[in-house]
């Protein structure tokens, strides 16, 4: 059905002196026609949704949800799962008396079916075309499904690897990910002209989540409003300039006010200073939370406060469908505030196409061919092996020659679901996720392997050392495959111990004692600290969650069919007493000089030095590359300048690779205490060996800028130094820049 049929059925016009006139209206006026046919109760029903049949958060009340959606109560739906039960609900919804259809959102988080590597692990590839393709491909499976609509990217910036869900965002530098937002977006998105093979993305959580106290989830954020400008909303506003569609609240209070209920926030910053058209929708029932929160007495004031400032659909929180009508009828709130949260929601329903054919995106035909296809999974292949970041490689153990007798021992070696992570769209079969065992096994043959599991992820029982010393004494090489358990990052999983969970570590350390080569990968959703296993383990590769191919592209890099290029998105401490802990901290009056008249008085540890385990950035290679050639156009330049800059990168090694490539700055004397270092450009370069690279790109005065205390993004004249580096700590080329 046509949405000018729909209309016309609705309102029993005239069709052939109606068509002509009707095809030239825009979108808005199409809205405004639909909102003038619809009661108070209809409009209130397009700002409610409701979960389906599974559950990604407590739910408080269970209702008659096929009643309320003919009746026209329900606006969207979340959580359902596969094109025959879309379309089934779609077609309750087409018995409304308005026919308005319905969107279906889910957290798409990192894949459909097939399932990319978290976007923490795919943060740490640096690379913005594969990130757009995984999107891509999310969009593609969901989008046949029926979903309209996915919940991601998660654009909140962490520095707390506590916090549970680091998994889900782009790490701790407000730089890279706010090009991965854009990437994402864009993935997700395509045209965002509703093609049947793109969603809504859903930039989310408005606003810093990720700064959690204690990295406690749902905790209060208490920050600067420069700290807020500068550090949490860039990756919100590159969302929103690439077209994000949608936007969801958080759980959090900023600074007293829950961002659900933040005017400041959602209607000043977002609505009215970026001009965002889309819509807003709370966090799982985040708008009556607010009355646990002590915020609100009940229901009614918190759907006055959520709407009022700016909240424009109800997610799961059953708030809006029982207490906006009393406050309009009350005139406590204008009709106006709900004509406007209607027709943002509609617009969207428009330009998704959803008018045209309710039925567009649910096509079992479509869903059958798209879902987890050859082409999909070779994707996610690319991107997993993309996102393992090699840590330490001594005596160069790896790459392993496919020759030795392997021992593959660990608790995660066999495992298929702890390879999806956290965010999954829970299925219940798993088989044809790909394990390390298995995608090992694909390339050496049966009789060079033995394996034994040696102990399980998180308890204590040792029981099964003895056997995995056993068949380890049998190999030439031990890989061992350890971490965490596909619960234990993600929501409402903050941890206070980040070390290798249960017995893990032990195992490695009693199968180290057999003075055999051993590699040691790490699967987690987060940073974890295995101090042990840094200082006395030849070869480590941080795996993270690499999704459905996880185990193809974990042997890719083990045997050197890929040569490991990423580099982490986050730090990793040393000690959970050094967290929070990020590389672009101001400096102090007193930094660690190294110079023993210090005596101590630093800005340090007496226990512990400040530096992690890994800096931000760090990662190596099976080759190495040479830094070298800095020029630049000048070294001074002004507001309508730039400085033109070039080096070159030459790959040493004896392999091809690829190298990040990372451009920081610091602002040596300001108006205010600037970081020690700020990413401001990176580049990846593909390089054979003996290939030798030339660089360039500018400085411009945007890069130096910041916020001021007035919240004024200003360029201070001054001198500033420029690092070119492998690493946030292994700079290899710098020099001096004067702005004046
Ligand atoms: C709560 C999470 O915070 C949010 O990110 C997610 O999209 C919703 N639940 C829906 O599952």
């Amino acid at each position: 059905m046509s949405f000018l049929r729909w209309f016309l059925l609705l309102i029993g016009v005239n069709q052939a002196v109606f068509v002509s006139s009707f095809a030239q209206q825009n979108i808005n006026q199409k809205v405004d026609s639909v909102l003038r046919l619809m009661t108070l109760d209809e409009k209130i029903g397009q700002l409610n949704q409701y979960s389906s049949y599974w559950a990604t958060g407590p739910v408080s009340q269970e209702t008659d949800k096929l009643k309320e959606i003919k009746e026209g109560k329900v606006g969207s739906l979340l959580n359902v799962r596969g094109a025959d039960k879309t379309r089934a609900l779609q077609e309750v919804a087409m018995q409304s008396r308005l026919r308005i259809p319905l969107l279906f959102g889910m957290d798409v988080i990192h894949g459909y079916k097939t399932t990319f590597p978290i976007p923490l692990a795919e943060a740490a590839s640096w690379d913005m075309n594969w990130i757009r393709n995984s999107a891509r491909v999310a969009a593609t499976e969901a989008a046949a499904a029926g979903i309209h609509w996915t919940f991601a990217p998660m654009v909140d910036i962490s520095r707390d690897p506590r916090w549970g869900r680091v998994m889900e965002g782009a790490g701790e530098d407000t730089y890279l990910c706010s090009q991965i937002a854009k990437a994402r977006v864009i993935g997700f998105q395509g045209t965002a002209t509703g093609n049947y093979d793109e969603v809504m993305a859903c930039v989310k959580h408005f606003a810093c989540y990720g700064a959690a106290i204690g990295g406690r989830d749902y905790n209060n954020v208490d920050m600067s409003e420069r700290m807020l400008w500068e550090t949490y909303l860039p990756p919100f506003k590159a969302a929103i300039d690439a077209g994000a569609a949608t936007v969801m609240n958080a759980f959090n209070d900023l600074n007293g006010i829950p961002s659900t209920a933040n005017t400041y926030l959602v209607r000043e910053i977002l609505k009215d200073k970026w001009k965002f058209d889309g819509f807003v929708v709370s966090d799982w029932g985040s708008i009556t939370e607010m009355i646990p929160h002590g915020f609100v007495v009940n229901k009614q004031q918190a759907s006055q406060y959520a709407i009022i400032a700016g909240c424009d659909m109800d997610m799961e929180g059953r708030a809006y469908i029982s207490g906006l009508k009393q406050l309009v009828e009350d005139k406590i709130i204008s009709k106006g505030l709900i004509d406007d949260a209607v027709r943002r929601i509609l617009r969207k329903k428009f330009e998704w196409g959803l008018f045209d054919d309710p039925f567009r995106f649910c096509q079992p035909d479509r869903e059958n061919k798209a879902i987890n296809n050859e082409n999909n999974r070779f994707l996610a292949r690319e991107v997993a092996k993309r996102s393992i970041v090699l840590l330490k490689n001594q005596h160069n153990i790896l790459p392993l020659s496919g020759n030795q007798k392997i021992a593959i021992v660990g608790p995660l070696a066999k495992s298929k679901r702890d390879m999806l992570g956290a965010w999954n769209v829970n299925w219940d079969n798993n088989e044809d996720v790909v394990s390390p065992y298995e995608g090992i096994n694909t390339i050496v043959d049966n009789e060079k392997i033995v394996y034994a599991k040696g102990c399980e992820v998180n308890d204590s029982i040792k029981t099964g050392f003895a056997q995995a010393i056993k068949v380890a004494k049998r190999a030439d090489v031990i890989v061992c495959f350890v971490g965490e358990n596909a619960n234990m990052s993600g929501e409402a999983r903050s941890r206070a111990n980040l070390q290798l969970p249960g017995v893990q570590e032990e195992l490695i350390k009693r199968l180290s004692k057999l003075g055999k080569p051993i590699v040691v990968v790490i699967s987690a959703g987060r940073p974890l600290v295995f101090n042990w296993v840094s200082n006395n383990v030849p070869a480590i590769l941080y795996a993270w969650w690499l999704g459905s191919e996880a185990g193809n592209a974990i042997a890719d890099v083990l045997f050197g069919k890929y040569n490991p290029s990423a580099k982490l998105p986050i730090t990793f401490p040393k000690s959970e007493g050094q967290i929070p802990i990020y590389y672009n901290y101001n400096n102090t009056g007193r930094p660690d000089t190294g110079d023993p008249k210090q005596r101590g008085y630093h800005t340090g540890y007496i226990d512990l030095s400040k530096e992690p385990q890994y800096p931000f950035g760090f990662g190596l290679s099976y080759t190495n590359f040479e830094y070298a050639d800095l020029k630049m156009s000048t070294n001074e330049f002004g507001i309508n300048d730039s400085i033109r800059v070039s080096f070159s990168i030459k790959n040493t090694g004896q392999m091809q690779g690829e190298e990040i490539a990372q451009f920081f700055i610091r602002d040596k004397v300001a108006s205010l205490i600037r970081p020690v270092k700020e990413l401001k450009w990176f580049t990846k370069i593909p390089l054979k060996p003996g290939e030798k690279h030339t660089v360039t790109f500018n400085i411009t005065p945007e890069m130096l800028s910041f916020y001021n205390n007035q919240l004024q993004k200003v360029t201070e004249p001054g001198d500033f130094e420029i690092m070119i580096g492998a690493s946030s700590s292994d700079i290899k080329l710098k020099s001096l820049i004067t702005f004046k």
